[in-house]
């Protein structure tokens, strides 16, 4: 059943798991992660950015996610737009059955140049407003993704800050966040604390010290009731990194963040946990892996195959690891 992020969120903090919230762009991606969910019994968030709005088109992935729900009914799932620029954006995803928005007031309505306070206020709270009329759940986000390391926002296309960003920008203030939640109501806050979106998160191999713990554990404390979410949160497994280049992919030496550092985020008031990226990686992987080991194959369900089997393994994985599994 479709269900809001609220819902599921409030049940995730009463029993102390985090829910791995992937993002769709096709077929392949909606049957892993429900698959993957099924045999786990997890419950689902499934998110669309606005780069998936544009491949796939927002109908398209409207009917993937209600297929989905259709097929796997005693699956609850949250169906999840990603990083809304602004208001505007959000009632349309509202309007075709949404059940969860994020309003990403971080960043002005380019998704590049960082917004002050002010404007991330007053943004959130006409969209929970809105939202919450609907029965809908909405996800903020105060501090500017970044790697604490880099201090760059990541490569993806569409979301991140442009340029290199301060150390204090970095990390989301606790003090900050208490306000921010009591002048929106948003339901969940997306905190920065050292993660980035993309694959080239750290150039250098995790010490354990990827996240800042500490400052979790600070806002936490600040907001207890509001669920915080960690974007930017793929591992970027090596094992797929060395298929991919093993057969003809050129990816340079990097970094993830370390599974074990989520779980620790989760027992401090992490619920949700944003990855995209690991499932390109194991995609990539299965499908490079498969044709060259196969030259004569032409029936693209046969490469197609091979990378829902290496998405599905991916989120069985972070299931297990989140505490999801068991939970739906
Ligand atoms: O928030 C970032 C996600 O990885 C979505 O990326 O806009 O390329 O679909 P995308
Ligand atoms: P990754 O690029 O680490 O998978 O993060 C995805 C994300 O935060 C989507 O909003
Ligand atoms: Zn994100």
């Amino acid at each position: 059943a479709l269900i809001s992020m609220r819902q599921l969120l409030d049940h995730a903090a009463e029993h102390g798991y985090g829910v791995p919230a992937f993002n769709v762009n096709n077929l392949e991606q909606m049957r892993a992660i429900m698959e993957a969910a099924d045999e786990t019994d997890s419950p689902v968030i499934v998110q669309a950015s606005a780069g998936a709005r544009k491949y796939a088109g927002a109908p398209f992935l409207r009917h993937l996610i209600l297929a989905a729900v259709e097929e796997f009914p005693h699956i609850p799932v949250v169906m999840h737009q990603d990083h809304g620029t602004s208001p505007a954006v959000c009632q349309r995803s509202i309007q075709l059955g949404f059940s969860s928005v994020m309003m990403d007031g971080s960043l002005k309505e380019d998704g590049k140049t960082p917004a002050d306070y002010d404007y991330n206020v007053d943004v959130t709270r006409r969209t929970v407003e809105m939202a919450h009329a609907c029965g809908v759940s909405v996800e903020g986000e105060l501090g500017c993704l970044g790697s604490l390391e880099t201090g760059m926002a990541g490569e993806e296309d569409g979301v991140g800050a442009e340029g290199k960003l301060d150390h204090d920008q970095l990390l989301t203030d606790p003090e900050e966040a208490a306000d921010f939640v009591k002048a929106t109501g948003v339901d969940a806050l997306a905190i920065a604390i050292g993660t980035s979106h993309g694959a080239y998160k750290f150039t250098q191999p995790p010490t354990g010290d990827t996240l800042s713990i500490q400052r979790i554990k600070e806002i936490h404390e600040r907001i207890p009731e509001t669920h915080l979410v960690m974007h930017g949160s793929s591992s970027v497994p090596q094992e797929w990194l060395e298929v991919i280049n093993e057969f003809g992919g050129a990816i340079p030496e990097t970094y993830g963040v370390p599974v074990e550092e989520i779980v620790e985020g989760i027992r401090h008031g992490v619920r949700k946990v944003n990855i995209d990226t690991d499932l390109r990686l194991a995609s990539t992987a299965a499908v490079r892996r498969f044709l060259a080991q196969n030259p004569a194959e032409f029936d693209p369900r046969k490469f197609l195959k091979v990378s829902t089997a290496a998405m599905k393994e991916v989120c069985k994985a972070r299931y297990e690891a989140f505490g999801t599994a068991g939970q739906a």
